[in-house]
């Protein structure tokens, strides 16, 4: 029922909305979807598209537009204006971005429903990326848990507290996959894999959807953005993305496609051009694929002014253009920028864009309010603020312990048990600010667990600080003797090192991703103590530590982790926890090397390791010739620092009993591999197991590998579990030369790994 708008419709109104109910019910067509209506009312799907039926009716060609408006205001700044007001009470705007205060929300709701002219509620907007008070580790950490059901909790989290305080829509997932570690929004994406994104996509959009949109607890999610953003050349923020159809198909919209197969509620597109035309006017991508192909019925919300940045994209030659643009495209909702506000009218009138397509985004952007149950439930009982609840710190010490990345443990330094000395030293051991990680716009430093914090509340514990520098990128060395001091005076060294918050996120890429500031000299300093040296990194991205890493004895990747980081980090270092973390990208050794990624195409000429010679090995006049080089640097090789897929562990595990259920199959069939998982070592730990495959030869050339399953599991020392991966023909297909997906017959290889380089356990079928 239309309870939330019933008591503000005008008589006539109602008297027509009662004989549209009728004429439907009584098998009579609807107003404007005449060839789609069925017989009979069938779901509550259908009563909804009735009501929008009902409502579309009403509604003037202003209101419409209305609906299209997304406005808000910086997140710097307090006050609603009070022209917005005014515009809202004319039917003007259908969705406000970034109001914080709950009375606001609640005065605008107020206004939507009781003042405007057809009562339409509102929807607000937040980005809540990873947490919204309480503060999960950042989605490039998260990925790398390689457990997409904390992910789910935790985006559960995030919509429960969100929603307390009245937001019902987030800007997340964000799915753009991500080769390239310079690119700041690697950080808030899934890492470089379309298989791991997908199920963190999925996981993403069950935690803040919930079983039902209309609990009053689901927040509606968006995936963005639509699509290619991560392929911005040089990894330079908002830059051209040149993607052929076949890897767009078969990597950056994977993850967008399993979002919409979750039932992801709405779409934001790109600030980015996809091979030349922007994708706030790419009608293939908004139009072909996703309503199309897809079938995707929820509403596309363009990004922050992105449809009258195809102007300055060249795209688009002035507003008006660039409204068209956007429309056309079936973008449904302009973030911030008014052009259809002031153009679409005209567009209309001119005949450039149909009345029956402003009908289409206002039903698609009507048919979420009607699914988040706004129509009948507007308003939040501000009274129930659920915010940083003891699960809630639970959830996200899970998840930031089950992030963390050991990278390195020479001479098994970790653990350190509590008998040791502990110097802690380094710009990030101490930082509630900097730990919390980009967008993290409600997230509060002052409830945030720093090491620190954590290491010296513990009593049994001896601890001395001395941070050495003040911020990640502090140049200035007043404070090294001091730091070489506490190190001298300890058994061990705990540097925690790093990038600050903003040195990631959005616009916020780097040339060169080394440790910034003077951290590194420090080090460099501290390791002529001889004390064992375990290097925490807390950063939005990979570190290039080339001048370091051999004078550390251990390294954890510890992201940006989060409101509970410290306690995380202090379970680990202590051997509370075992690490479990595994790189969601491949890390780099050098700056050069990147893009970098595990799942690249073979060449004609593969590396051959034996013949490789590095560059100071060239003997002086050399004659020309490749010397046996191939595909790689002379300076850097061919390998990453670490590959994706890798972190280590303070146990151990071995993979036996592995089968492979047949070495024949049809495209119809589907095989099962199983493994034996043995935790040989002397901790209780987590072991995620990968299956890698690669289709030998393609109508189009195949990745060298590509994830097809994992699984994490909790092995007590000793005990051994049985696994299987079940997986059909179907799932091997790719995007082929036909433009359609097809599954090959020729020979596959498997591996049953634990990152993506480790060729030990290899398999072999025949796809018939
Ligand atoms: C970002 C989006 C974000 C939006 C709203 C834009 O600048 O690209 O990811 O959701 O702002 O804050």
């Amino acid at each position: 029922m239309l309870t939330g708008n019933r008591p503000h419709l005008p008589t006539a109104s109602l008297i027509l909305m009662g004989i549209l109910l009728i004429m439907y019910a009584c098998n009579s067509t609807s107003v404007s979807k005449v060839s789609q209506v069925s017989p009979k009312i069938e779901s509550s799907q259908d009563i909804i598209e009735l009501k929008i039926d009902s409502i579309l009716a009403l509604m003037t060609l202003q209101e419409k537009i209305g609906q299209t408006a997304q406005r808000g205001k910086s997140s710097r700044v307090k006050d609603i204006p009070p022209e917005l007001k005014e515009a809202l009470k004319k039917g003007e705007i259908g969705s406000f971005l970034n109001v914080t205060s709950k009375e606001d929300v609640t005065e605008l709701q107020r206004i939507a429903v009781e003042e405007s002219p057809r009562g339409i509620p509102l929807i607000f907007a937040r980005d809540v990326i990873h947490g919204y008070k309480t503060i999960f580790p950042i989605p490039l950490g998260q990925a790398a848990t390689f457990n997409p059901s904390l992910t789910e909790k935790g985006a559960r989290i995030a919509a429960i507290e969100a929603s307390s305080n009245g937001i019902r829509w987030t800007f997340a997932p964000m799915l753009d996959i991500s080769r390239d570690p310079r690119w700041g929004r690697i950080s808030e994406s899934g890492g470089e894999d379309p298989y791991l994104t997908s199920r963190m996509a999925e996981a993403y959009v069950k935690g803040f959807q919930g079983d039902d949109l209309t609990d009053p607890t689901s927040i509606a999610a968006c995936a963005k953005h639509f699509v290619g953003y991560g392929a911005a050349e040089g990894g330079r923020d908002y830059n051209t993305a040149n993607i052929n159809d076949f890897s767009l198909h078969n990597n950056y919209l994977k993850p967008f496609k399993a979002s919409v197969d979750a039932g992801v509620a709405t779409f934001m597109s790109g600030f980015n051009e996809v091979n030349g035309v922007p994708a706030s006017g790419n009608q293939y991508l908004m139009r072909s694929i996703l309503r199309e192909e897809w079938g995707f019925d929820g509403f596309v919300v363009s990004d922050w002014e992105s449809i009258i940045e195809m102007i300055p994209h060249g795209f688009a030659a002035d507003e008006k253009h660039a409204a068209a643009l956007g429309a056309n495209a079936m973008v449904d909702m302009e973030m911030t920028s008014t052009s259809y506000q002031q153009y679409l009218a005209e567009l209309i009138a001119e005949g450039k864009v149909s009345e029956e397509i402003l009908d289409e985004m206002v039903r698609n952007i009507l048919r979420i309010k009607y699914r988040l149950g706004l129509f009948d439930n507007p308003y939040f009982d501000p009274s129930d603020e659920k915010l940083y609840a003891p699960e809630h710190l639970d959830a996200a010490k899970q998840s930031a312990l089950e992030s963390m990345v050991l990278l390195k443990n020479n001479r098994n330094t970790l653990p350190l048990g509590r008998t040791k000395k502990i110097a802690l030293i380094g710009p990030l051991a101490d930082k509630g600010h900097e730990q919390l990680g980009t967008w993290t716009f409600d997230g509060e430093k002052n409830k945030t667990i720093t090491p620190k914090m954590a290491l010296q509340k513990d009593r049994s514990l001896d601890v001395t600080f001395s941070e050495g520098l003040s911020f990640s990128r502090d140049l200035n060395k007043d404070k090294f003797e001091a730091a070489i001091q506490t190190a001298e005076s300890a058994d061990v060294i705990v540097f925690c090192a790093g990038e600050e918050a903003i040195l990631s996120g959005e616009a916020h890429s780097r040339a060169d991703i080394s440790l910034p500031g003077a951290q590194e000299e420090l080090i460099l300093e501290l390791a002529k103590t001889g004390k064992p040296i375990i290097l925490v990194v807390m950063a939005g991205r990979p570190i290039t530590f080339e001048r370091i890493i051999d004078k550390v004895d251990a390294v954890i990747m510890a992201w940006h982790p989060g409101t509970m980081g410290g306690p995380a980090l202090k379970d680990i270092l202590i051997g509370d926890a075992s690490p479990s973390g595994k790189l969601p990208v491949t890390w780099p050794k050098m700056n050069g090397q990147m893009p970098i990624y595990y799942n690249h195409k073979m060449t004609g000429r593969p590396v051959k390791p034996d013949e490789f010679v590095e560059m100071y090995e060239i003997p002086i006049e050399a004659w020309q010739s490749s010397l046996g080089n191939t595909t790689h640097y002379l300076d850097a090789g061919y390998l990453p620092a670490f590959p994706f897929g890798f972190g280590m562990s303070y146990s151990s595990f071995d993979y036996s009993n592995i089968t492979l259920s047949s070495t024949k199959i049809t495209k119809d069939e589907a095989l099962t591999v199983t493994v034996t998982v043995k935790n040989t070592g002397n901790y209780q730990a987590q072991e995620t197991v990968q299956l890698y495959f690669r289709d030998m030869v393609g109508s189009l050339t195949r990745p060298v590998k590509e994830l097809l399953r994992f699984e994490k599991v909790l092995l007590k020392p000793g005990e051994s579990k049985n696994l299987s991966f079940t997986f059909t023909a179907q799932e091997l297909a790719f995007y082929g030369p036909s433009k359609k997906w097809i599954v090959e017959p020729g020979t596959f290889k498997l591996w049953v790994a634990k990152h993506a380089m480790d060729t030990t356990n290899e398999l072999e079928f025949t796809l018939e």
